[in-house]
């Protein structure tokens, strides 16, 4: 394993190490109310300082962007992009689906990447031509061909509701031709299970960079693509994304894009 990706690996797991810790007690946690249906934990702060800790240590120069505190400016050329608890709503629930995710950037180009679901103990890990992996096991892409029998993953865009109208269109439109669809409630983890063919493809308005930058290093490695709603490789910028093996993703993109506003098809 790269060393810089070993270093990713450790605060992944610092991090989740505190998620799990707290996973039986979460009626004696402080929450906040960040902005409309945003919470925020003790949780999600403390692991994301545990993991700036294992990252500081190592590259002290660098640039970090985290969700709970904003952008740490260093060395520009470095930049790390973190969500230290990816599903925040789930593990306030006590429903297992939530993970730790860490992406490092050079000059732009995601390099390395790992998501961390603590609870099932499933570390995945990309490093940029070098393939993905979960738990040390190579993982690829779904084989399938066209969306039928396909299981797609989706997200609700609960943080803009202006965006509701467009997306249950969207729904509809790719509804009947799939074999299901899935709202896990983890975007980082949809994106790990479409590099690993567990979900087909996956789409999504408006999520943050933190959400994808890992996420989109690991379904490329894995043999996938990943795009904004134009089809180009703005997601990070835009929040809007497509994911999914050739073909899904191909096909996935042309059926919701006659029904995305004009603001959603830039
Ligand atoms: C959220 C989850 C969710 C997605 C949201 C994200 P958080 O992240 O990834 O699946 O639909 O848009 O913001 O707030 O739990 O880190
Ligand atoms: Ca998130
Ligand atoms: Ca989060």
């Amino acid at each position: 394993m790269h060393p810089t990706l070993n270093i990713a690996v450790r605060a992944a797991r610092a991090a989740g190490d505190i998620i799990l810790r707290y996973h039986n007690q979460v009626d004696l946690l402080t929450i906040e109310n960040k902005s409309i249906n945003d919470l925020v934990s003790e949780v999600d702060k403390t692991a994301e300082k545990a993991i700036i800790k294992e990252i500081n240590k190592a590259f002290p120069k660098h640039s970090i962007l985290a969700e709970e505190s904003g952008k740490t400016l260093g060395d520009e050329d470095f930049l790390w992009i973190i969500d230290p608890l990816d599903g925040t709503a789930n593990f306030l629930h006590g429903f297992p689906q939530y993970a730790v995710s860490i992406a490092l950037l050079e000059k732009g180009t995601t390099t390395h990447a790992v998501i961390y679901d603590p609870f099932k103990e499933e570390l995945f890990s990309a490093s940029k031509g070098e393939g993905a992996y979960l738990n040390n096991e190579r993982i690829r892409v779904s084989l399938s061909n066209g969306l039928k029998e396909t299981l797609i993953g989706t997200g609700f865009p609960f943080r803009h509701p202006q965006h509701l109208e467009c997306y249950l269109e969207t729904f509809k439109a790719i509804y009947p031709h799939v074999s299901d669809i899935r709202r896990a409630g983890a975007a980082a983890l949809d994106l790990a299970y479409v590099a690993s063919g567990r979900l087909d493809g996956h789409w999504e308005i408006g999520l943050n960079s933190w959400d994808i930058a890992a996420g989109a290093l690991m379904v490329k490695e894995a043999g996938g693509f990943i795009g904004d709603f134009s089809g180009r490789n703005k997601y990070l910028e835009t929040g809007n994304v497509v994911a999914g093996n050739s073909d899904v993703y191909k096909q996935i993109l042309k059926k919701i894009h006659p029904h995305l506003s004009e603001e959603l098809q830039r």
